[in-house]
């Protein structure tokens, strides 16, 4: 089932809260890839009605970034869900969830803004007010549906921490539930934005896994230095790919480190082909 506002979601959802079912949102921008497809299969097999939502959200674009040009493809999204078991796609328009009118400014609507040293690092270093943008509507869509449980990728790690400490802050009750990244057969994360690469650029990205996983051997092998480990980067880098970021924090809470222990991410990003790319690895598994 395709719904398009607000009130006809509440109202779907209705008798089966009244039933006690559980409810899971699975919040997406569409452009769904096997990604998407395994938060889908999660939400499946533990909840007895599964909502994705695709909408692409312009309050989490900068104004420099990819907003007007990010995939949208809702007639195979929604194709997707219905033939992997989902109850109902929620795909609301810019204006359903932010009013006619409405422009991108923050000047007319109520931000959520997670705390400041989890979002001046990372992706939300180059992409300010990224994470307000995410938790706001996130918090929204929250708010629309009151799922019991809500999906979301370890691939966008930094938003899926963030949006836990949201949650927790404040007193959401819902169970956000983090699954695992997926990649392609070469090793690339899964991303929408996979998309926008040629064939050399998919090769070419391929760095940062390759980075990634050679920063883990190390770490296996014993170097615990922060710094050192990041080193072991540059012999893979060459021109094609321009890296934005490469660090090693606490994979609960981003706090910085000197050592690495096996609750250690290294989250890296890069541009390849003017394509952002972000990747992580969980050092100690
Ligand atoms: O990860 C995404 O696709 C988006 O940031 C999300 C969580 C759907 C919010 O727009």
């Amino acid at each position: 089932m395709l719904i398009k506002k607000i009130k006809e979601l509440r109202e779907y959802l209705q008798p089966y809260k009244a039933d006690n079912e559980t409810i899971g949102l699975v919040p997406t921008m569409g452009a769904l890839h096997a990604g998407h497809l395994s938060l889908i299969k999660t939400a499946k097999s533990m909840c007895d009605r599964v909502v994705v939502s695709v909408f692409v959200n312009p309050i989490q674009f900068g104004p420099n970034e990819d907003y007007t040009k990010y995939p949208r493809t809702l007639d195979e999204d929604y194709k997707l869900c219905t033939q992997n078991g989902v109850d109902a796609v929620f795909s609301p328009s810019p204006a359903e969830m932010y009013g006619e009118g409405f422009i991108l400014s923050n000047n007319n609507l109520t931000y959520v803004c997670p705390p400041f040293n989890y979002t001046d690092k990372l992706c939300g270093k180059s992409r300010v007010g990224h994470f307000d943008g995410v938790c706001t509507v996130v918090n929204k869509l929250f708010n629309i549906a009151q799922p019991d449980f809500a999906f979301f990728g370890e691939k966008d790690a930094q938003q899926l921490i963030i949006i836990k400490k949201m949650v927790k802050d404040l007193n959401i009750p819902v169970e956000i539930i983090g699954c695992p990244l997926i990649r392609e057969e070469s090793g690339l994360a899964l991303s929408s934005r996979n998309k926008y690469l040629s064939d050399d650029g998919k090769r070419e990205a391929l760095v940062l896994y390759k980075i990634l996983q050679n920063i883990k051997k190390c770490y296996k092998q014993g170097i615990t230095d922060v710094a050192a480990l990041k080193e072991t980067a540059f012999t893979f880098l060459n021109n094609n790919v321009e890296l934005e970021y490469l660090e090693i924090y606490d994979a609960d809470t981003l706090d910085e480190l000197t050592k690495a222990n096996d609750n250690s991410r290294a989250f890296i990003a890069c541009k390849v082909e003017d394509v952002r790319l972000i990747d992580n690895i969980k050092l100690g598994e």
